[in-house]
């Protein structure tokens, strides 16, 4: 990033109770089949609150319901894995014995929100990524020696180096980085000094060859089950890091009929939305997460994002959420033993920006990809709601968004976080007592270290009322919930 600016969080000016009743913010909006009561919008967080078995967990309840309490118009619940393979403590739905935690936190939700909040689940699918290996393991173990190697070395070290694939094994080991840039592969090089991942152009590994003809119904089979669990709908997870987002990217260049080209990448996206709607019927909300802009050096750029837009509203997708960067490509080298996170890097920063940012600001900085995205969806006929998140954090802010139709609905991940009952003060005039987040990711900090997420405005709150039974981190330190509703003493955060 180039300029470096700390901005102050926006004044905030917050509605009376009749002003809010009559606001765009807290009108109704259609998503396909499903009317949401408001505008407002709580995207998928992770929380790492799920057993290691990808169950839904009391945690997970609580997690859930205190964002049912601000009553938004629709709740996204976290990604959560279509397969049925271990991935640590993230939600599962790739298998009938999910159905009984996914179905209560349902209902969690419809009681909390006294049945206003629309519950959507984030289904996705993700590759296998690994830790960043010990240099010595690397070298002695996971890098496959070719003839390339063995003539590098020798035409660099002499022919003793490169005797035997052992000799040639410690040669390489004990190669700076800078000779290993040379002597390797870029993509070797990216395996020894960030760790192992797959891309979708990976089609020398028949399971990455064969996605297209698994994933859709993969992503079908979730989404029935998600029906099943009492779910409004599905938000099918084309943004980010992850699968489907990667087959949208222009640097997906699998000659299979599946990449390369505009058409070639939205092939699958279409596919899967294809295979999802004749499993479910049109009386569930599908609707997707994607890029408006990926940020990232030979990535897809708004264009790209435009023409796949027009092809999701002609298809049918109930809605479009729009979500910006949160790559690979460019995440920071992850220390020995641990693997690469998405929101390190400038795409990151551009997915959840922080008050520490260029002369642009984080405030509401992602919006101008959703206008551009819902003019070219309106100029076609298509009426589809288009979502926009990013630095969204005050009642004016969000309804100038929806008058100057720039967006149909406007979601507020971190400020929910910080205060879920944002929405409801908002709603009963009670704007003073919001707690507002300050935009410096604390919580993204713990959940790229896999801990708990929780908000450091409220995590350390061992005043409030419910302090003596709300359940806490594993090290007891921090308080998994945001507090109660209480006025704010000003001052007092
Ligand atoms: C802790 C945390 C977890 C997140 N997990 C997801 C996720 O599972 N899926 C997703 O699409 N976005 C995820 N996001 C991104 C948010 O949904 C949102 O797009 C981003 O934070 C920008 O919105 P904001 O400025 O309102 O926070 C996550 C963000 C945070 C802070
Ligand atoms: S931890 Fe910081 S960035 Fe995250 S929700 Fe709280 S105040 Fe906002």
């Amino acid at each position: 990033m180039a300029e470096q600016i700390r901005h102050p969080l926006p004044e905030a000016r917050w509605p009376s109770a009749a002003e809010a009743a009559r606001s765009r913010l807290f009108s109704p909006i259609a998503l396909g089949p499903i009317e949401a009561c408001s505008r407002t919008w709580v995207p998928a967080m992770v929380p790492w609150r799920a057993t290691g078995d990808g169950e839904v967990t009391q945690d997970v309840l609580d997690w859930y319901g205190r964002f049912a309490d601000g009553r938004p118009g629709v709740l996204v619940v976290e990604a959560t894995g279509i397969r049925d393979v271990p991935s640590g403590p993230l939600l599962r739905i790739g298998h009938d014995r999910f159905l009984a935690g996914l179905r209560e936190l349902v209902r969690v939700v419809r009681d909390r929100s006294h049945g206003e909040t629309r519950v959507l689940l984030q289904i996705l699918d993700f590759l296998t990524i690994r830790r960043r290996p010990e240099k010595a393991k690397f070298f002695a173990r996971f890098l496959q020696i070719h003839e390339r190697h063995r003539a590098a070395v020798r035409d660099r070290f002499g022919s003793a180096a490169a005797a035997d694939e052992q000799s040639v094994r410690a040669q390489l080991a004990s190669c700076d980085d800078d000779t290993l840039r040379e002597l390797l592969t870029p993509r070797e090089f990216r395996d020894y000094a960030f760790g192992y991942r797959e891309e979708v152009n990976d089609l020398h590994l028949p399971h990455i060859r064969d996605l297209p003809q698994v994933l859709p119904d993969l992503f079908a089979t979730a989404a029935a089950r998600a029906r099943e669990a009492g779910f409004d709908g599905v938000e099918l997870h084309y943004a980010h890091a992850y699968t489907m987002a990667s087959f949208l990217s222009r640097t997906n260049v699998r000659d299979d009929g599946y990449g390369g080209s505009r058409e070639g990448r939205m092939r699958l996206p279409l596919e899967v939305y294809h295979a999802v709607r004749a499993r479910v019927g049109h009386d569930f909300s599908v609707g997707a997460r994607y890029l408006g802009d990926e940020v990232i050096a030979g990535g897809s750029r708004i264009d790209d994002a435009i023409r796949y837009g027009l092809a999701f509203a002609a298809a049918g997708f109930d809605f479009l959420s729009i979500s910006k960067g949160g790559k690979f490509d460019d995440a920071r080298q992850p220390s020995v033993g641990a693997a690469a996170y998405p929101y390190t890097g400038p795409s990151g920063h551009e997915c959840m920006p922080t008050v520490k940012s260029d002369a642009r600001g984080p405030f509401g900085r992602n919006v101008h990809l959703a206008a551009a995205i819902r003019k070219a969806v309106r100029a076609a006929g298509h009426a589809t709601p288009i979502v926009t998140a990013g630095g969204i954090c005050h009642f004016d802010q969000a309804e100038r968004i929806l008058a100057n139709g720039e967006a149909d609905v406007i979601a507020a991940a971190r400020q929910s976080l910080a205060d879920p009952d944002w929405w409801r003060k908002m709603r009963l005039g009670h704007g003073a007592d919001i707690r507002r987040c300050i935009f410096t990711n604390y919580c993204e900090g713990l959940d790229q270290k896999h801990k708990q997420v929780t908000c450091q405005l409220w995590d350390r709150d061992f005043d409030a009322p419910d302090a003596a039974t709300v359940a806490r981190s594993q090290d007891g330190k921090r308080r998994l919930i945001a507090p109660p509703w209480r006025a704010i003493r000003h001052g007092s955060g």
